[in-house]
Formats: structure tokens, C-alpha cells, sequence
């Protein structure tokens, strides 16, 4: 931890304290942000998301039309592939690949498994899509050395998915046990520096795959660079956060509490795990008790049978454009958003971020629902759709940071990690423009009523 916990006194305990051992939220102001690099095995960023669907085929193409990310490789019957049907999406960093079972009959008669990733199990992959609906199965970061990253991980108590398998001499693939039934799932490359613009996704990607046929790949692109963070709900914050910081080494990066947030309503306490690089966070969160409303996260863990990823925060390289896009889709097959906060929202906002967004820039976000937050360090735009699926589980979050922006050794600029935040001020932010709001609609109530002698 950043603190020793028994030390710190503060109002910011979680409310429900199934945090004993050995970790205790302290809040948000007593949180003091440290990076200890204790990385067990060398991380260097989020290579892919795995969806496992029942058919890969539609909710591959229903997310290319909603988030502007072309399909560019894939691994089906086409290419000799008998066991999963797999795409890949990429914009920018971001990929996406989405899997489906082929026939469990064909499957279970192959010799030797035609699977372009190893790991694939088709009954798993099917007892998966029963319990969850559409979900996202793996988590994939790439590694430097993905037998390492296997061995520590296991070493330090990860219960292992996955033994190392090797890709054609090309790659290393290995999975370990994250929350539910999701994994991690770690990717090293023979050739560190695999190069990433050539058509054959088997050098950039992974062996098996292929590109897309000549003129299908239609050139969309909103505006959507890579994965800023991936968020899991979990039923208990305590024992999961010792566990995947056990294994991974990650350090704590961030953390608040329902009460924090100035409201019990929010129902959730959560804290980020990030890499040694602060470019793989990780967050949890866990429902709270007590409150007036159900926990959130309490719905999410009971539609979604136990602990899963509840969202994932894809970095636009401009916001306004990619929901400029993403809205005009919204209503014929995209994804549609949470509703807007009402216009008191953003009058305030002129007063908490005035300085960094323009008046123009202001009045767009309020046309585009777009939220703004900021820490100590940077600036946070944000938005969320409502859930991508029938059941009301996974999202996705649209955000930019601005701010912090930093120099490496070689002189290369780079934006730090985490820079302003995950939003954590406009849980209160949003409260107290939905009261301000309702208080005006009142009052217009009140003179439209007919005067009484
Ligand atoms: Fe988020």
C-alpha cells in the first residue's frame, strides 16, 4: 500500500469493511499517489481485449460501425480454422478481437486443433457466453517475456489458465486466472520490435491470423487511439486487490470510497492497480451496502453471475469528434449514451475548469454530453454509453486527458499515465447539478401555478 493503514485516522473508511486484511482504503485526500516499480516481470502496455460471443461475426461488425474501428485480420473457417471464429478490430493501439465456437461436433473430432489461440476451449467459450452474456474474456497486456511473466505470476500465487504456449517461434501466449472467469493474459514477441504497419497480423498480432480480403477493409476511423483502463467489478475489493497486486506486483495508483465521492449514492468503492509505467491500470470496484439505491455494482455482479469487466476506457485522440461520430450512430446500430447532465452542470463547469477549456469547448461538451473532471495533475473529458449488450453489465467509456505532459530519457514527449483522474468529482458534480437543476423546475412549477385569491 501507499500508507500503512493502521496509522492513518481520517472520515474516509469505506463504509463496508470486508477491507481488513491487510488493506483499508483511506480515501481519496489521505490517499498519497507513490510509485514503488515493483513490477514482478516488465510490462509494457495493453495489447488486445477478447470478447467471447456466440457469434463473433455480428457483434465483431455491430462495434466496427459504433466505435469507427476497422476489422483487419482474422482467424475462421476461410483460413483453415475449424475450432473459433475470430476478427480484430484496431484503431490507433486499440484492438479488439472477438471469438465465437465453431460447431462443438467439428471441434471435438479434430486431430490436432486448427486454433489460431491456443487457449481457446469451446465448451468454456460456451458455458462463458450462458453465464454472462456478451463479456470480455481476456485482458491481454504484452510482456517482454511472456514465460516469465507466467512463472512469476504463478510463483506469487496467480492460479494459472494457461501454461506459456509457444506461436511459431514467433510469439508466447500464457493466461492466468484475473476475477471471474476473465483472464490476464500475457503476449511476448521473439522479435521485440514486431512490425506493427505491415498487412500480415501474424508479425504484429498473433500467428494464425490473416488480414482482411483486398477492398473489404472499409477505412473508418472516429478518432479512438488505445485502451486507457480496464475496469473489473468484484463482489469483495479487499482479498482481490491482495491477490492480483500479489502477482503482478502492480502498485496502487489511485482509490475513493462511496464516501468521497460526497454521496452514498454512488454505492462502490474502488481502487486502481497500475504497472511499473502507469500505461496498464487497472481498476476495481466493490459494491457498497446500506444505501438509499441498490449499489451499481450490486446489479452489475448479479446480471453478470459474479465478477467480471464492467468497462473499458478507449482514449480518443479528440473526444468531441469521435461522439460527433459516434451519436450520429447511436440510434441505427451504435452505441447510445448515459443521459446528459443537465445545463446547471455545465454552468458550474465554466468555474472548476475555465481555464483549461475554452467557452466553445465548454458549449460543445454541454451538446455532446460530455463530462469534465480534473485532479492535481491534469484534466479528465469523459462519457460512458449504456450498456453494450441486453444485460446491464459492460460499458465503454469515451475519455481525453489533458495535461501532464512529460519528457523520456530520449527526449520524447509522452502523457503520464492516469493524468487527471477517472472521474471521481463528477459523481458529487453531478449530484449537486441534478438537485440545482430539479430546485429550478420546481420553482417554474410553482409560477406556472395559477394564482388562488
Ligand atoms: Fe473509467
Amino acid at each position: 500500500m501507499g500508507k500503512d493503514a493502521e496509522t492513518v485516522s481520517n472520515g474516509g473508511d469505506a463504509q463496508v469493511s470486508n477491507s481488513t486484511q491487510g488493506f483499508k482504503l483511506v480515501g481519496f485526500s489521505n490517499f498519497v499517489r507513490t510509485n514503488p516499480k515493483t513490477d514482478r516481470f516488465a510490462v509494457k502496455r495493453f495489447h488486445h481485449v477478447e470478447f467471447w460471443c456466440t457469434d463473433a461475426t455480428n457483434v465483431a461488425r455491430r462495434f466496427s460501425w459504433g466505435l469507427g474501428m476497422p476489422i483487419v485480420a482474422k482467424s475462421d473457417l476461410s483460413t483453415g480454422n475449424l475450432s473459433h471464429a475470430s476478427y480484430l478490430l484496431r484503431s490507433g493501439h486499440l484492438c479488439f478481437l472477438f471469438t465465437a465456437p465453431y460447431s462443438p461436433s467439428i471441434a471435438a473430432a479434430e486431430n490436432l486443433t486448427s486454433a489460431a489461440i491456443p487457449t481457446f476451449n469451446s465448451s468454456a467459450c460456451r458455458s462463458f457466453s450462458a453465464a454472462h452474456g456478451l463479456a470480455v474474456r481476456s485482458i491481454a497486456i504484452e510482456v517482454e517475456d511472456a514465460e516469465l511473466a507466467f512463472s512469476a505470476s504463478v510463483a506469487h500465487g496467480a492460479k494459472p489458465s494457461s501454461p506459456p504456449i509457444n506461436l511459431d517461434d514467433r510469439a508466447v501466449i500464457a493466461e492466468v486466472q484475473l476475477y471471474g472467469d476473465v483472464v490476464l493474459r500475457y503476449i511476448s514477441y521473439k522479435n521485440p520490435n514486431p512490425p506493427e504497419n505491415t498487412s500480415h497480423p501474424d508479425s504484429w498480432f498473433l500467428p494464425g491470423f490473416e488480414s482482411m480480403d483486398e477492398g473489404s477493409v472499409f477505412p473508418v476511423d472516429f478518432g479512438i487511439r488505445r485502451l486507457d483502463h480496464a475496469v473489473g467489478n468484484v463482489p469483495e475489493l479487499a482479498p482481490m486487490i491482495e491477490y492480483v497486486k500479489g502477482f503482478t506486483g502492480f502498485h496502487e495508483f489511485a482509490e475513493f470510497t462511496a464516501e468521497d465521492v460526497g454521496t452514498s449514492e454512488s454505492g462502490l468503492n474502488s481502487m486502481v492497480l497500475a504497472s511499473n509505467n502507469e500505461m496498464v491500470l487497472l481498476p476495481m470496484n466493490e459494491p457498497v451496502f446500506g444505501t438509499k439505491r441498490k449499489s451499481q455494482i450490486q446489479t452489475y455482479l448479479e446480471h453478470n453471475e459474479g465478477a467480471g469487466l464492467q468497462h473499458l476506457a478507449l482514449v480518443s485522440e479528440d473526444i468531441f469528434r469521435t461522439l460527433r461520430e459516434m451519436r450520429r450512430r447511436s440510434g441505427v446500430g451504435g452505441f447510445e449514451f448515459m443521459p446528459s447532465p443537465p445545463p446547471t452542470y455545465y454552468r458550474n463547469l465554466k468555474k472548476r475548469v475555465g481555464d483549461v477549456l475554452s467557452d466553445e469547448q465548454i458549449k460543445e461538451a454541454e451538446e455532446l454530453g460530455i463530462l469534465v473532471d480534473r485532479d492535481d495533475q491534469g484534466t479528465l473529458l469523459q462519457i460512458f454509453t449504456k450498456p453494450v449488450g441486453d444485460r446491464p453489465t459492460i460499458f465503454i467509456e469515451i475519455i481525453q486527458r489533458v495535461g501532464c505532459m512529460l519528457k523520456d530519457d530520449e527526449g520524447k514527449v509522452y502523457q503520464k499515465g492516469g493524468c487527471g483522474g477517472f472521474g471521481k468529482g463528477n459523481f458529487s458534480e453531478l449530484f449537486k447539478s441534478i438537485e440545482e437543476y430539479e430546485k429550478t423546475l420546481e420553482a417554474k412549477q410553482i409560477s406556472a401555478e395559477p394564482a388562488t385569491a
